[in-house]
């Protein structure tokens, strides 16, 4: 679906230094979204009616309203296509395209837990709403670089879902200091113990996916995980986002992460993709 959708909301989040935004976009695409979806924006500077940068940046779907027909886009500025989308004003009508992309799937049953670092928080927190509404228990380990990025990148609204947080810093100014995976393992140890159905959701940097998968392997807990490339035309036609996986004979296979994914099973992602 390909509209316009009108900014409600565009303001900064937290600490300017971490150079976050939030931004709601009224429009039907809340209607049919999905966590772990994502939508391709243009970001085109109008002023100047220029087609530069002609690419779409891909998303993800923060928050979902279908009674509001919101959607809910948090971003970092990292380049020159998220600078000219951080000049949006309330009232301006942007082309967003989606929802696009495979979403997340919940269990029917069982606990959820979200494992994530860095701004790879942002498509969990739609489905951490979806897990709770549907009866699951849900539990999230977060890794940021510091107090300041997890309080600006939504921490309080974390802690408002009632959930069992577990943070992790790299200068130990929150949670405890390191990565994310060693309270992960902790727990897996602990629950493999104790038995009980789990889940594992993550996104966030590769090498963290890796290993947050890797652990899940070894424990035999189910995870999905959200890719991250980037992308060209985000519907499938260009080929810019193909990543290979394996199928489940073993072979090599190759798949678009804009159509196919970005959420795949863990076990099937080919994360050294040179071997
Ligand atoms: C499915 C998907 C969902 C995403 N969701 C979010 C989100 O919710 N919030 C958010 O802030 N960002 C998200 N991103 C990343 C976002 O698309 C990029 O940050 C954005 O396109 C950068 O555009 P730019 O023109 O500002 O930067 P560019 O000038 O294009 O790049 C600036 C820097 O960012 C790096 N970069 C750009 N795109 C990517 C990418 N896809 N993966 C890794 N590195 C990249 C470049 O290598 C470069 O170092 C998502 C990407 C994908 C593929
Ligand atoms: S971005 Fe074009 S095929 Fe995925």
């Amino acid at each position: 679906m390909l509209i316009e959708g009108q900014v409600v909301i565009h303001e900064r989040l937290g600490d300017e230094d971490q150079r976050l935004r939030k931004l709601v976009l009224k429009g039907p695409i809340a209607q049919t979204a999905k966590a772990g979806q994502f939508v391709a924006i243009q970001v085109q500077d109008f002023s100047i009616s220029s087609f530069d940068p002609l690419l779409r940046r891909p998303i993800s779907l923060a928050g979902i309203s279908s009674e509001r027909d919101e959607i809910t886009l948090l971003y970092r500025i990292q380049g020159r296509g998220t600078e000219i989308l951080a000049r949006a004003k309330c009232g301006d009508k942007l082309s967003v395209m989606g929802p696009l992309g495979k979403g997340f799937s919940l269990p029917d049953e069982g606990e959820l837990w979200l494992v994530t670092g860095g701004i790879g928080i942002f498509p969990l927190y739609p489905l951490a709403q979806s897990a709770l509404a549907q009866g699951l228990t849900v539990r999230l380990f977060w890794g940021g670089e510091n107090q300041s990025f997890l309080e600006s990148a939504g921490l309080s609204s974390w802690q408002g879902l009632g959930i069992p947080i577990h943070l992790s810093t790299l200068d130990g100014s929150l949670g405890q200091k390191g990565l994310v995976t060693v309270q992960l393992k902790e727990l897996l140890e602990k629950h493999a113990i104790s038995g009980g159905k789990i889940r594992v959701a993550t996104c966030g940097p590769k090498k963290m996916m890796q290993a947050v998968t890797d652990l899940c392997l070894d424990y035999k807990v189910p995870v999905e995980v959200s890719l991250e490339e980037r992308m060209g035309c985000a519907v499938g036609a260009c080929l810019g986002c193909v990543v290979t996986l394996t199928d489940e004979a073993g072979t090599l296979i190759h798949k678009k992460v804009c159509q196919d994914g970005p959420v795949f099973q863990g076990e099937e992602v080919v994360w050294d993709e040179s071997c």
